[in-house]
């Protein structure tokens, strides 16, 4: 069923709680599919850098080969952010005076901390890594951090368009960016320091920043578009069958519901084999009640099971031997 799945769209995302097996599953998906030959880019949101761990390697945020039609990455956010500060800094470098630069600098600083900083940051890459991604690949899988914080930034591309939006249409408002660079523009040792007529020159500054505003809010209607886009996209909720886990696979998915993405599949990860013992026994009769209320919520979701191994999944020979048991 997963493979499947993963067969017929263009972009996965793994998500669930905590320690379920996202990365492992996630990893194992991309594995079977680059066995299946195509190009496949697997890429981890979470700031703790899994798939690291997993393949026992490093794993930067450039495309690593891990094997044959299979390359990682880990976004990390604190470089993320620095990046993204440095570019609004030297854009706005570009559109102020010079005087005014330690100025600027002081600001973008004081950004690196203010709210929803790193998410927008963290969702403009994702946005590029998926446009670039779609040109040099054939599959990008997404490895994603712990259920909430997915969640929030699925959502995300809504309330950052939304916020460009708001941004463009009322600058004259409170936004923090525009009222910035206005009182900048009001500053009267910058005007004095303005090369030919003001009005103009603040006119063309306006423009300016308007157009950057105009290029994001581009990149989260698309990186939106692309991930509400059925045909494309598809979120696999990886659970373990325990109370806990079933329980946030239903509020996740409503949440997700909510954002209109669609979820085709979840991985029941860790499942007690059977004919193991007394002792698993026990635990497979546990694991079908929370199932019975998890099919309960979620009666026409299809679901893959995958069994509990005995050891832990590190390294690329592991992961293959279960990307072979995923068809
Ligand atoms: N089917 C399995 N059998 C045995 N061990 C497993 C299985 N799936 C995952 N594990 C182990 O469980 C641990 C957690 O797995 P993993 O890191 O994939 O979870 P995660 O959901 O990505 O965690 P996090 O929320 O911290 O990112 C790892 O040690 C992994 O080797
Ligand atoms: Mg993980």
């Amino acid at each position: 069923m997963l493979l499947e799945l993963a067969k017929a769209k263009k972009i996965l995302f793994f998500g669930g709680k905590g320690g379920v097996g996202k990365t492992t599953v996630s990893a194992v998906t991309a594995t079977a599919c680059a066995e299946l030959g195509e190009k496949v880019l697997l890429i981890s949101t979470d700031p703790a850098h899994n798939l690291g761990h997993l393949f026992g390697r490093k794993i930067g945020s450039k495309p690593t080969r891990i094997t044959a039609g299979l390359d990682a990455l880990e976004l990390d956010p604190h470089e993320i952010v620095n990046l993204h500060l440095k570019e609004i800094s030297s854009a706005l470098h570009r559109l102020m005076p010079s005087n005014l630069y330690s100025e600027v600098d002081k600001h973008v600083t004081l950004a690196k901390d203010a709210p929803g900083m790193h998410e927008a940051a963290m969702l403009e890459r994702m946005a590029d890594v998926v446009e670039d991604g779609l040109k040099d690949y054939d599959k990008i899988i997404f490895d994603t951090a712990p259920s909430g914080h997915t969640a929030r930034l699925m959502v995300l591309p809504e309330i950052m368009s939304a916020w460009t939006e708001g941004l463009i249409k009322r600058r004259e408002k409170a936004d923090r960016f525009a009222e910035f660079v206005r009182e900048l523009g009001e500053d009267t040792s910058m005007q004095d320091k303005t090369i030919g007529n003001a009005d103009d020159s603040e006119q063309e500054r306006e423009s300016q920043i308007r157009q950057i505003l105009l290029r994001r809010r581009h990149k989260f209607n698309h990186l939106r578009e692309r991930i509400a886009d059925s045909d494309m996209t598809s979120f696999v909720i990886v659970l373990a069958a325990e109370r806990l886990p079933v329980l946030e696979t239903i509020e996740l998915h409503e949440q997700l519901k909510q954002a209109n993405i669609s979820v085709d599949c979840l991985v029941v990860n860790k499942r007690a084999p059977a004919d193991s013992g007394e002792f698993l026994k026990e635990r497979q009769e546990q694991e079908e009640i929370h199932l019975a209320t998890l099919t309960g919520a979620l009666p026409v979701l299809p679901k893959q099971d995958i069994f509990l191994r005995a050891h832990d999944i590190v390294g690329l020979p592991a992961v293959e031997a279960m990307a072979k048991q995923l068809g």
